[in-house]
């Protein structure tokens, strides 16, 4: 299993098969208030205090503000500009033509060593653009790639509505998507958190409960689901030796990827996994 870029986020690390994929671009997709911009900084927050260095890239927002919000959660993000490993800058959207060089160069002439780079929000950035720009955003991300690994935020109209070409875009090239929501019912059911793509690696189905706790930040609650998961299945606990000998190496080799790949190994692995070989046996009866 490659090394994990840690989200840092107290609960949602396990629901990514330990965080993201080095070198990818992510996406946070939230409407107002859901806690992108704080998803931002507990993400650059923990690289920082790993010895990485963050550029932090926002539209709403200018370096004090940003700054300003770290300070209320509790964390010492100061001490990180000081030394130059955190990088704020805010950009106006009004002097962007998509992607302006001073945008570019400011995320490539500062990323060194382990990079995280943040852009809260994505959505100034592509607003006004159609699909005509995919092959923009496309380039974006690859040379994002290149150079670290990427949070982006995303911003979900209220309507809930988004068929859009400015959110589907990033949507659809990202590596990872993570909806954040407010359903405003109270207690477990008023914020919930779900993974809806994580490319090349597994990821949890399903919804997680999540609360913001000042000092903490963002806790995902997925204790219960995670305690599931946390048995590795055998090979043998699943096939009898029987069934090893009379299956053929190929089919073999595919189950012990399936069982092994995942960091955690869902209980239904192991029914499917039977399942696989039923198939396979019907198939080849008839
Ligand atoms: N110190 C704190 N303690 C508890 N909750 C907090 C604290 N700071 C922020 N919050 C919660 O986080 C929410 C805002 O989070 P955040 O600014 O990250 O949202 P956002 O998705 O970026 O919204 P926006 O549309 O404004 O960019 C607040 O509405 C509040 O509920
Ligand atoms: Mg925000």
């Amino acid at each position: 299993m490659s090394m994990r870029v840690k989200t840092g986020i107290y609960g949602l690390d396990p629901l990514l098969g330990g965080g993201f994929l080095p070198n990818t671009v992510n996406v946070v997709l939230g409407t107002t208030g859901v806690g992108k911009t704080l998803f931002s900084l507990h993400y650059a927050f923990e690289g920082l205090k790993n010895g990485e260095n963050c550029l932090y890239i926002s539209f709403d927002m200018n370096e004090n503000e940003i700054l300003k919000t770290a300070r209320s959660m509790g964390w010492d993000v100061d001490k990180y500009v000081n030394e130059g490993s955190l990088k704020v800058r805010k950009f106006v959207v009004e002097d962007i033509t998509f992607l302006n060089n001073e945008l570019l160069s400011f995320i490539f002439n500062n990323v060194s060593g382990r990079t995280r780079i943040v852009i809260d929000s994505f959505t100034p950035l592509v607003s006004t653009h159609d699909y005509s720009v995919r092959k923009d955003v496309n380039w974006f991300f690859e040379r994002l790639r290149e150079v670290g690994t990427t949070v982006i935020t995303l911003e979900e109209p209220l309507s809930g509505n988004i068929d859009y070409p400015h959110i589907l875009m990033p949507v659809f090239l990202g590596d990872s998507l993570i909806h954040m929501k407010k359903l405003g019912y109270g207690d477990v059911l008023d914020r919930i958190i779900r993974i809806l793509k994580h490319r090349n690696s597994w990821h949890a189905e399903g919804v997680f409960p999540y609360k913001i706790l000042k000092g903490l930040g963002i806790v995902v609650d997925s204790k219960n689901y995670v305690e599931r998961l946390e048995r590795k299945v055998e090979l043998r606990e699943v096939l009898s030796d029987e069934e090893i000998e009379n299956l053929p190496e190929e089919l073999l080799e595919r189950i012990k990827l399936a069982l092994e790949d995942n960091v955690y190994n869902e209980r239904e692995v192991v029914s499917l996994v039977k399942w696989v070989i039923e198939c396979y046996l019907s198939s080849n009866r008839s």
